[in-house]
């Protein structure tokens, strides 16, 4: 079978993990590094990953998780924050990477910032955070690949309350939302979930030709 297939398969939403297991450092340090690799809108990466490391706040969050074990259990949990407003400072810095990364002139830039800017602007504070959120469903996507590749186990998690994950982590203040939580580790032997086949429409169903 294709290796991609294979990681795709490999992966499920684990309901139970095995908490004596930790990742490795070095295989973090990929997980991480595809996190930073995601595409975004514009490039802009209007979304922060916020690693938990804190076994108190961990704990906490079960409760605003619906009781959802995972985010204390998992060897790390990352918790995907879309900004909650962006301000031309946010787009400046953005045009200063630009410019560093590639060797630009600022000025070369400035058609580009002003695109950026004229939409940010024109957007409502709702309407930017859904856009921000968005950008954050991709890095999801690409982190559930990246750790099944490695043989990582994750759970992708839309299962929690916002505002309880604000007011235990103090999010406000950082100008951000909690928008998907992805608990990251390995499975436990008796969780039954990896049993499962996958439950997945015919491809003529999903994808179409026309
Ligand atoms: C955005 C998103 C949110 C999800 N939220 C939860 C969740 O809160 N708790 C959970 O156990 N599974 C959650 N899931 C897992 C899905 O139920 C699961 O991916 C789907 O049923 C397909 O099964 P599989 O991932 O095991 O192949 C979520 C999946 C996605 C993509």
């Amino acid at each position: 079978m294709n290796s991609i297939i294979e990681d795709l398969n490999w992966r499920y939403a684990v309901k139970q993990f095995d908490s004596t297991k930790k990742v490795s450092d070095s295989d973090f340090e990929v997980v991480k590094e595809s996190l930073r690799l995601t595409p975004t809108s514009y490039g802009l990466q209007s979304f922060t990953a916020l690693i938990i490391e804190s076994n108190d706040l961990r704990e906490k969050l079960i409760e605003a998780s619906y009781g959802q074990r995972q985010v204390a259990d998992a060897s790390h949990l990352i918790v995907l924050c879309s900004y909650s407003t962006i301000k031309n400072e946010d787009v400046d810095s953005y045009m200063q990477l630009i410019s560093n990364t590639r060797n630009v002139a600022m000025e070369h830039l400035e058609g580009f910032s002003n695109t950026i800017k004229g939409t940010v602007n024109s957007r409502t504070e709702e309407e930017i955070l859904n856009w921000s959120t968005r950008q954050t469903y991709i890095a999801l996507g690409q982190l559930l690949h990246t750790c099944a590749s490695l043989r990582i186990d994750t759970t992708p998690m839309e299962g929690f309350d916002p505002a309880k994950y604000d007011e235990i982590i103090g999010l406000s203040e950082r100008n951000l939302t909690a928008t998907l939580v992805c608990p990251v580790g390995y499975r436990h032997e008796e969780d039954s979930a990896q049993h499962g086949a996958k439950v997945r429409k015919p491809l003529d169903d999903l994808i179409q030709t026309i």
